[in-house]
C-alpha cells in the first residue's frame, strides 16, 4: 500500500516544487528581455564574497578608513552595492544605476554604457570626476539620465570602489546565471516521466486529464529551451555580434540620409566594400559631439581612437570561408544588385545583422534565377550564342549560371 501513496506522493511534491519555482523563471524571462536590468543579488554575494585580488591599491578607501580591514570592506562593499542598486533611502532621485548600466550580458540592445564600459572608463578618473557626472552633468543626455542624484562625498566614494571592484573583477559582462533554468528543465523531464510512466502503468492519480495537461505542457516547454539552445549554437544566420562602438545605421542612413558609398566607398569597383576608418567618422563628429541616445559616451570613443592612433576594432559581422571568392564590384558594380538584395534592410538596422545564411546553395539559386543587365553591359558582348538566343525569343532571359557563374572555378579557389 506504502508503494501506491508513496508514488502518489512524489509526484506531487514534484509538481508543487514547480509550482513553486516556476514564478522565479517567469519573472528571469521578463527580466532578459528587457534592457532595464535591474539588481541580481546572486551574482553581488558573488562579487563580494569572492575578494580575491580585490585589495589592489586603487582601493585605499576601504583599507585606510578601517581598523578591521575584512570586515569594513565588507561593509563598505555592502553600503556601495546599496547605493548603486538604488536599495537606500533618500531625498531625490535614487534610480539604480544598473537599470540603464546593466550588469549582465544582455540580448538586446541598449544605448546606454554597460556597467564594465563605466566602470573601465573610470579607473583612470577620479572621484571628483565621478561627482561631477553624477552631481553636475553636462550634454543633454547625461543631464537627463543622471538627474537629482544628491550624493554625499561618502556615498561617491563608496560608488568610485564599487566600480573600481566590479573592472577588476570581471573582463566581460557576465552573463546571467541559468542555474535554475537547468534545474527546471529536470524537474520538469522528471514530472514527464512520472505523469506517464502513472498514466501507462501505475494508474495511481485517477484524473486523466490532468495527466495529458501536465504531459502536453512538459514537452511544449523543454522542447521550447532545447529549440533555442540550438540554434544558439549554430550562430551564423542571424548572427549579430555586439560592436565596440553603438554604430548605427538606422540612424546614419534612415535618419541622416547619408549614402552607403559614404562610407563603404570601394564596394562599386573594388573586391571588398571596405569599413570605413575612425578619420571618416570625424568628417562629422568633430562637430557632432554628442547623440540623442547615447550622449557624448560612444562619440567619445571615436576620438579616442583618432588620438591614440588604435584602430577600430570591429566586429566582422559576415564571414565566407577563405576557400570561397566573393567579389562585390562583379555584383554591385557589374552585376548591379542592391545591397539589400543579400544584406536585407541594413538601414534599418542600431545593430547589423546578417540576414542571409551565405551557403553556397543561397549563391547557386541567385545565379541560377537572377538577369543580369546582358544587353547594354559589353563584358558580355563575346556571348554571341546568347544575344542570338535572346534576340530570336529562345530565351527569355539571361542569368549568370548561363554565362558561367556556376562552374566551380569561378567561386573556389
Ligand atoms: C536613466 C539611465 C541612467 C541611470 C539610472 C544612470 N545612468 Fe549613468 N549614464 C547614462 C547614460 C545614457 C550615460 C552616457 C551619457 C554620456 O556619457 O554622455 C551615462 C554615463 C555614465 C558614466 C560615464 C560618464 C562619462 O564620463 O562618460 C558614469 C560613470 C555613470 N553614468 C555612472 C552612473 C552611476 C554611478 C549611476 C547610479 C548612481 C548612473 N550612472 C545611473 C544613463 C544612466
Ligand atoms: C556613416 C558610415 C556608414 C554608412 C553611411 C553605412 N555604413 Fe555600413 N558600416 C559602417 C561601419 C562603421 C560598419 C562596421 C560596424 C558594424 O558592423 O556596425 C559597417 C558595417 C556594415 C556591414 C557589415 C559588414 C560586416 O562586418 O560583415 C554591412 C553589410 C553594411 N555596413 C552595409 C551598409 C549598407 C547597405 C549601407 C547603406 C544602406 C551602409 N552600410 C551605410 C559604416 C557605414
Ligand atoms: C556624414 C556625417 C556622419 C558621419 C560620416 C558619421 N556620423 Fe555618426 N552621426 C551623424 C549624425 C547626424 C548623428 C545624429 C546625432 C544626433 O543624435 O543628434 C550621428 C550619431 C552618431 C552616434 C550617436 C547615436 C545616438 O543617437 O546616440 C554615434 C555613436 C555615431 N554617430 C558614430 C559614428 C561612427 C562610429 C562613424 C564612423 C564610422 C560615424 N558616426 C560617422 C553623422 C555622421
Ligand atoms: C551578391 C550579394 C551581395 C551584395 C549585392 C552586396 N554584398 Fe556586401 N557582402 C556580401 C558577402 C557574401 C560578404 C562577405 C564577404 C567575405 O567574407 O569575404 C559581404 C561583406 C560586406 C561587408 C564587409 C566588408 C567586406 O567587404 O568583406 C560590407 C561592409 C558590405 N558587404 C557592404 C555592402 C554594401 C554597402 C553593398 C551595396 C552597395 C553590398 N555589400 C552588396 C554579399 C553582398
Ligand atoms: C542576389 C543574387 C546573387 C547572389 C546571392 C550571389 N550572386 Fe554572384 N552573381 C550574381 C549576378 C547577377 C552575377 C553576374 C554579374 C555580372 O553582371 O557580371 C554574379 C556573378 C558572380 C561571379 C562572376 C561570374 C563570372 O562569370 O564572372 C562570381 C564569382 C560570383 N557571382 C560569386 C558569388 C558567390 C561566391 C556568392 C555567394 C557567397 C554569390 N555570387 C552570390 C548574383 C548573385
Ligand atoms: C556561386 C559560387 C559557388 C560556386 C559556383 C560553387 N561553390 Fe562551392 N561553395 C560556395 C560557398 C559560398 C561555400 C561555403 C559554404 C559554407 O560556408 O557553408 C562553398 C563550399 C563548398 C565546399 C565545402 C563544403 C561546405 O559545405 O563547406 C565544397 C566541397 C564545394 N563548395 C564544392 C563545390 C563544387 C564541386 C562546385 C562546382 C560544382 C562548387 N562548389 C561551386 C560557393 C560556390
Amino acid at each position: 500500500m506504502c508503494k501506491a501513496n508513496c508514488f502518489r506522493g512524489l509526484y506531487l511534491t514534484v509538481l508543487n516544487i514547480i509550482l513553486f519555482i516556476s514564478p522565479s523563471i517567469f519573472s528571469y524571462a521578463a527580466e532578459a528581455d528587457t534592457v532595464t536590468t535591474t539588481d541580481n543579488q546572486d551574482s553581488l554575494t558573488h562579487i563580494i564574497n569572492n575578494q580575491a585580488g580585490t585589495h589592489d591599491d586603487h582601493n585605499d578607501y576601504y583599507q585606510g578608513n578601517t581598523h578591521d580591514e575584512h570586515h569594513g570592506f565588507d561593509l563598505n562593499m555592502k553600503k556601495a552595492e546599496r547605493i548603486f542598486y538604488g536599495l537606500y533611502q533618500q531625498e531625490g532621485n535614487t534610480q539604480s544605476c544598473a537599470s540603464c548600466h546593466n550588469t549582465f550580458a544582455i540580448d538586446t540592445f541598449n544605448w546606454n554604457p554597460s556597467a564594465l564600459d563605466i566602470a573601465k572608463l573610470y579607473v583612470n578618473k577620479t572621484e571628483d570626476d565621478l561627482a561631477g557626472t553624477l552631481l553636475n552633468p553636462t550634454g543633454k543626455v547625461t543631464s537627463k539620465a543622471h538627474a537629482n542624484y544628491n550624493f554625499s562625498e561618502e556615498q561617491i566614494q563608496l560608488l568610485k570602489g564599487f566600480l573600481d571592484k566590479y573592472s577588476a573583477e570581471h573582463e566581460s559582462l557576465p552573463s546571467k546565471p541559468n542555474i535554475t533554468q537547468t534545474l527546471i528543465f529536470i524537474g520538469i523531464t522528471l514530472l514527464f516521466l512520472l505523469a506517464l510512466v502513472d498514466l501507462l502503468f501505475t494508474k495511481k492519480v485517477r484524473l486523466r486529464a490532468l495527466h495529458l495537461i501536465i504531459i502536453l505542457f512538459c514537452l511544449v516547454y523543454n522542447t521550447r529551451v532545447v529549440v533555442e539552445e540550438a540554434i544558439a549554437l549554430g550562430r551564423q544566420e542571424n548572427y549579430q555580434p555586439e560592436q565596440p562602438i553603438k554604430f548605427s545605421h538606422e540612424i546614419h542612413v534612415q535618419q541622416n540620409n547619408i549614402d552607403c558609398r559614404y562610407c563603404h566607398s570601394t564596394v562599386d569597383f573594388s573586391k571588398s566594400a571596405s569599413i570605413p576608418p575612425a578619420n571618416t567618422c570625424l568628417n562629422c563628429h568633430t562637430l557632432i559631439r554628442e547623440g540623442s541616445h547615447s550622449g557624448a559616451f560612444e562619440i567619445n570613443k571615436i576620438h579616442e581612437a583618432v588620438e591614440s592612433g588604435q584602430p577600430i576594432e570591429w566586429v566582422k559581422v559576415h564571414n565566407l570561408p577563405d576557400h570561397v571568392y566573393f567579389n562585390h564590384a562583379q555584383h554591385v558594380g557589374a552585376g548591379n544588385l542592391d545591397c539589400a538584395d543579400c544584406h536585407g534592410v541594413v538601414e534599418e538596422m542600431h545593430e547589423v545583422r546578417q540576414v542571409s545564411d551565405l551557403s553556397m546553395g543561397w549563391c547557386l539559386d541567385c545565379h541560377r534565377t537572377n538577369e543580369i543587365q546582358f544587353t547594354s553591359n559589353k563584358y558580355y558582348a563575346e556571348f554571341e550564342k546568347l544575344h542570338e538566343d535572346l534576340k530570336a525569343g529562345k530565351i527569355d532571359k539571361v542569368t549568370p549560371e548561363m554565362v558561367g557563374a556556376t562552374d566551380c572555378m569561378k567561386c573556389h579557389y
